[in-house]
């Protein structure tokens, strides 16, 4: 009898012990939750108590340990508290710096709650362990990090649809572990690192919608895991780099609205693994070069508000397929060709050029 209440209490100890974190992180995540306001779901409202392993939401940690390993957060998703709600999340406050104490966090997600402001806490790269950091659609002014390299376990940096300014931080290319980064829709000012192609394990790079201004690091040309290029509605100028043709995974390049200059690169529309190509409103000139093959498969291809002239390349009609086409506002001249792809498009794919001919347009 004895024995079997002993046993009890011990397996009780246990369980109770599973869920709750060590006082210390237990203290870090409650400095975070004071100074955050979320008004509408009441998500902190389970932010009590010492089972902050198990009930907290969003919070998740080692069992082990019972470190925190993970604050997921996120403002729009599918989860019950938000489909219940039949709202998106929104919150006010800052980033507490407090959770930089949580030194075993592997995932930093609070992402899109519209209103939270302030900085990103500088000490979070000082967090080793840190894999992804996501703050994704918030308020969130200043600087990136100065030392964000630090995090070399980092695979995901999100820090997209904010207000952060400033430079891209030199020490961004040591991140050697980063697959995907987002820092779109922000006030970034500078040049894109000269050996940004450093990042040997990114797929994805979006920068699009800043104010970065230089021009393309040919070392992007070594980035041979990179699927997605956005680098659209910037300042950037200069010509697209050779190299970017000759990348072999690059599917999805968006140079769109730059002020880039010099001709399109041949290579950039023989590459065959090449889909989404939008080179709208730059600066490009010269004719657009002769170098379709029967195996390039767009599904986008604008090159529309620009300066080309000469004629539509009689290659263009060998594609295998071209399921959007824009070539308008440029100087362009002589028959659209014929053949399968040009059946489907309408005059508008070639409005406001110099002097086009043929179906769609007017008989030449
Ligand atoms: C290409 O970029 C331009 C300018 O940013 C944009 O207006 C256009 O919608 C884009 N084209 C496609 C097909 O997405």
């Amino acid at each position: 009898m004895e024995v079997s209440l002993i046993l009890l209490a011990f397996f009780l100890a246990v369980i109770s012990g599973v869920s709750a974190c060590t006082p210390a992180d237990k203290a870090a995540l409650l400095a975070f939750k004071s100074s955050l306001n979320e008004p509408y779901l009441g998500i902190f409202n389970t932010w009590t108590g010492d089972e902050c392993c198990q009930n907290w939401y969003g919070i998740s940690c080692d069992p082990t340990t019972r470190r925190v390993t993970d604050i997921s957060l996120r403002g729009e998703s599918e989860d019950p508290i938000l489909v219940k709600a039949g709202r998106c999340g929104y919150m006010t406050g800052s980033i507490n710096p407090a959770i930089c104490q949580l030194d075993s966090l592997t995932n930093l997600v609070i992402a899109d709650w519209k209103g939270i402001s302030g900085e990103i806490p500088s000490c979070v790269t000082s967090i080793p362990s840190l894999r992804v950091l996501d703050i994704v659609g918030n308020k969130l002014s200043g600087k990136i990090p100065d030392d964000i390299g630090n995090l070399q376990k980092l695979t995901v940096l999100n820090l997209a649809d904010n207000a952060i300014s400033g430079e891209i931080p030199r020490s961004l290319v040591q991140l050697s572990s980063l697959k995907h980064l987002d820092l779109g829709n922000n006030q970034l000012t500078g040049e894109i690192p000269a050996d940004f192609g450093n990042l040997k394990m990114l797929s994805r790079a979006l920068l699009r919608g800043n104010k970065l201004a230089g021009s393309i690091p040919t070392s992007v040309g070594k980035m041979y895991r990179l699927a997605d290029l956005d680098l659209s509605m910037n300042q950037i100028s200069g010509p697209i780099p050779d190299q970017l043709g000759k990348m072999r995974v690059l599917s999805t390049l968006l140079l769109d609205s730059n002020l880039l200059s010099g001709q399109i690169p041949s290579s950039l529309l023989s590459n065959t693994g090449m889909g989404i190509l939008n080179l709208s409103r730059n600066a490009l000139e010269g004719n657009i070069p002769d170098a379709f093959g029967s195996k390039s498969y767009f599904m986008v291809l604008d090159l529309s508000y620009n300066n080309l002239k000469g004629p539509i390349p009689g290659s263009l009609s060998s594609t295998a397929y071209v399921g959007h086409l824009d070539l308008s506002h440029n100087h362009l001249c002589g028959p659209i060709p014929v053949g399968a792809p040009f059946d489907q498009f309408e005059s508008s794919s070639f409005d406001s050029n110099d002097c086009l001919c043929g179906n769609p347009l007017r008989t030449c």
